[in-house]
């Protein structure tokens, strides 16, 4: 009785292997390419669905900002350390009255005001009436010295930091600065809850804490 074939485990060739159905010069079995070619399909699948969702999510980032614009909202006069100033500015030019809206002024004060490490403080606190909860508009009631929000009862103290309420992170300010005595206020940021600035400001909702600030990227825009 003859010796049955010896075959080379490490040919290249599936003939060579001696696998059942090899053909002449066949380097890849069929249920190896299937395999290749499903993995192949799932992968494309996965990045049709995850690439248009990362580039909406991350594109804001890479996306031109605002053109600079600064708005005057009265003379270095009109606003003292202790007392918050409602002026209206426009942050969508073009849209009418649909772009304004008030902004609650007052001058820095340096003993009173938290003090960033690393950050400049601005000359005139600029506080956003925008909610950080889901965006109604707070009001500043001076008796208190608080801000209100009307809608779920958000409580912001004297800085726009979250003293009670569903808000996620104290109210959003805006730039300021001051020339030939007048107080100009310029775009729109947020802070975290130790009152540090994040030059991309968020959505109303939008946690800024920890991890959280990288899972919700900046809006420019917004
Ligand atoms: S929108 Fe202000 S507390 Fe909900």
């Amino acid at each position: 009785m003859a010796d049955p074939p010896k075959f080379d485990k490490k040919s290249r060739y599936t003939e060579g292997r001696g696998i059942a159905g090899a053909f002449e010069g066949e380097t890849v079995t069929r249920r190896r390419l299937m395999e290749g070619g499903a993995q192949l399909a799932g992968g494309v699948a996965v990045a049709m669905i995850a690439l248009p969702g990362l580039g909406f999510a991350l594109g804001p980032l890479f996306k031109e900002t605002e053109p600079e614009r600064w708005e005057d909202v009265g003379p270095r006069d009109d606003f003292n350390k202790s007392t918050y100033v409602p002026k209206v500015i426009n942050i969508s030019p073009g849209v009418g009255d649909a772009g304004k809206t008030t902004v609650y002024v007052r001058e820095y004060n340096s003993k009173r005001d938290t003090k960033v490490k690393g950050q400049d403080p601005l000359p005139y606190v600029a506080i956003s009436t925008r909610c950080a909860h889901l965006g109604c508009p707070v009001r500043y009631i001076q008796a208190s010295q608080k801000f209100v929000c009307p809608c779920h009862g958000g409580v912001y103290g004297y800085e726009g930091e979250v003293q009670g309420g569903p808000p996620v992170r104290p109210l959003d300010r805006f730039y300021t600065k001051v020339e030939n005595g007048r107080v100009l206020v310029g775009k729109r940021f947020s802070l975290n809850s130790h009152l540090e600035r994040f030059p991309h400001p968020r959505d109303p909702s939008n946690h800024l804490d920890g991890l959280w600030q990288y899972l919700y990227p900046g809006r420019p825009t917004t």
